[in-house]
């Protein structure tokens, strides 16, 4: 089969976590993302011949998200490689919106419909979570099976990898506010505790059943009440300034609850409908002016698709922005 010179695809930054779902739930929002552009090369091997957007990714192949999952995706098809990668991140990395992950899921999906779609969503979803192990020092798909599948996805085993995506409600929709400070998943994840008491792990897994509940029969409150997180939270939360005034502040304007977005240090709230959810943001950003640290916003819908092929445009800057 004779390919085509270059192929592009674009994958959507990710919430994880969503309070009590720690590692298995998540959900991309719209209009931020990545896009990755494969190009036939001479030169057998691959190499990075442009990063652009945020900066601070690993040029070296071996250490980028996108480029590590594309060799184990060669590797996996035994086949050889000759590839030059241009990179768009519209996705800060550290920001807590699954920067590495958008990467690795539009490389993943732009080099498998290159090769005539030979894996599976779900294979890619595995590749694209051994480079979050490489990049984070720890295998979750919490952010990479949403980039790929769109809708809500929930890990229900990591070995073997069983993901189950559902549609979100309609008027689900996310309030972000990233404070701009830079905060390492390796880092954050390096907090956890080791064990849980007992009763703390009874009330995590009751509320992720409450979650999954609320998101199948689209009972707003009921997914406000069980995002509650035990576990995470209070120890995450010391690496955000502000973060408890900034979450009682989106309660007391109707959002359905406020949790810590992925590793942070982006903190999200979940609202029904468009106009509350602008309305919460305004609230989050009036309350976040005082505490002098710069910040950004962004409001959207809980996105149903995922990662995808980019027709041709006239440049990498074009898309994903
Ligand atoms: N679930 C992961 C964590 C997501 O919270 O560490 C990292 O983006």
């Amino acid at each position: 089969m004779k390919r085509q010179e270059t192929i592009k695809a674009y994958a959507p930054a990710t919430v994880s976590n969503l309070g009590s779902g720690f590692d298995i739930i998540g959900f991309p929002i719209r209009d931020a993302g990545d896009t990755v552009l494969l190009r036939k090369s001479d030169t057998p091997g691959m190499r990075i011949a442009g990063i652009t957007g945020y900066t601070g990714v690993p040029w070296l192949p071996e250490k980028n998200t996108a480029t590590f999952a594309l060799m184990k995706f060669f590797e996996r098809l035994e086949v050889d490689y000759a590839l030059e990668v241009e990179i768009h991140k519209g996705v800060k990395p550290g920001s807590g919106v699954g920067s590495s992950a958008s990467s690795s899921a539009a490389a993943l999906v732009a080099a498998n419909k290159w090769m005539g779609s030979p894996m599976s969503k779900m294979q890619l979803v595995e590749l694209a979570a051994e480079s979050e192990a490489m990049a984070s020092g720890s295998s979750h798909a919490d952010n990479v099976a949403p980039a790929i599948l769109g809708g809500i996805t929930i890990i229900r085993s990591y070995e073997p990898l069983d993901v189950i995506r559902i549609d979100p409600p309609a008027e689900l929709w996310t309030v972000l506010l990233h404070p701009q400070i830079e905060v390492r998943t390796e880092t954050s994840r390096k907090m956890l505790p080791e064990s849980v008491p007992f009763k703390d792990a009874v009330c995590q897994w009751g509320n992720v059943a409450g979650l999954i509940s609320g998101f199948y029969r689209s009972d707003y409150e009921l997914i406000g009440r069980s995002m509650q997180d035990v576990i995470v939270e209070p120890v995450r939360s010391r690496l955000i300034p502000g973060y408890y005034e900034l979450k009682e502040t989106a309660l007391q304007e109707g959002a359905l609850n406020c949790s810590i977005s992925g590793s942070g240090p982006s903190v999200m709230a979940l609202c029904k409908g468009e106009e509350k959810a602008h309305a919460v943001c305004k609230a989050m950003e009036a309350s976040y002016e005082t505490t002098q640290v710069p910040f950004q916003t962004y409001v959207s819908p809980v996105n149903p698709q995922g990662a995808y092929i980019v027709d041709d445009d006239p440049g990498m800057g074009a898309a994903g922005q």
